[in-house]
């Protein structure tokens, strides 16, 4: 039985931040880079460190994941409604999340070669596992992005309702200044 907080904790409060500032600036430079031209100084370099912050963002993930089960976390307030709502919303946006990592991975790994990571290491490819994978996840990775953002923007401005309208800790408690 965890006992029970009122903020969540410091590392989980990183953790979330952090998360917050990737997935959006991974949003924003997946649009710009899939419209880069061959002759953009920027043709190689960004795809790179797309895939490298995102293998790096996926071992983060996993360690919010396991951080948050070992942990314990505040409550969530709100109506019946609300409580669900933003239960399910957080669970989504976690499978999203995953969806992106894996179908990411098999965009870049169809043609065997691995995932180099900010030259300090490579990702193993384990080749084409399906017909058109690269183009099947490419579409899979392009409306999980999307699903992400919209969620994320929801989450984010219920987040605000809370804070203004209810006035309660919710926004508070991931800020770790909880009343
Ligand atoms: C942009 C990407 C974002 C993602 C992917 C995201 C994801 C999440 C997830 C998964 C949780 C559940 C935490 C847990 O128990 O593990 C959470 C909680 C929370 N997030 Fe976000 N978040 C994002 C942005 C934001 C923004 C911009 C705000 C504020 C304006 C915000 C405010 C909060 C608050 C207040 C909680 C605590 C909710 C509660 O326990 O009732 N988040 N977020």
């Amino acid at each position: 039985m965890q006992q029970e907080v009122k903020n969540y904790n410091l590392i989980a409060r990183a953790l979330h931040w952090v998360s917050a500032i990737v997935v959006i600036t991974m949003f924003a430079v997946g649009l710009w880079m899939v419209d880069l031209s061959y002759y953009s100084e920027w043709y190689r370099t960004a795809p790179h460190w797309h895939k490298s912050i995102g293998i790096l963002f996926a071992a983060l993930t996993l360690f919010r994941l396991t951080w948050k089960v070992v942990t314990a976390s505040p409550k969530v307030e709100g109506k019946a409604i609300e409580k669900l709502a933003a239960k399910a919303v957080h669970g989504m946006m976690y499978l999203v999340l995953f969806t992106l990592f894996i179908s990411g991975y098999l965009i870049s790994t169809e043609d065997g070669r691995g995932i180099d990571v900010f030259s300090l290491f490579t990702i193993p490819a384990l080749g084409a596992l399906f017909e058109n994978q690269a183009d099947i996840s490419g579409e899979i990775h392009f409306y999980a992005a999307w699903a992400l953002i919209i969620m994320a923007s929801v989450h984010a401005l219920a987040a605000i309702k809370h804070h203004v309208i209810d006035k309660d800790n919710t926004l508070r408690k991931m800020i770790g200044v909880s009343k």
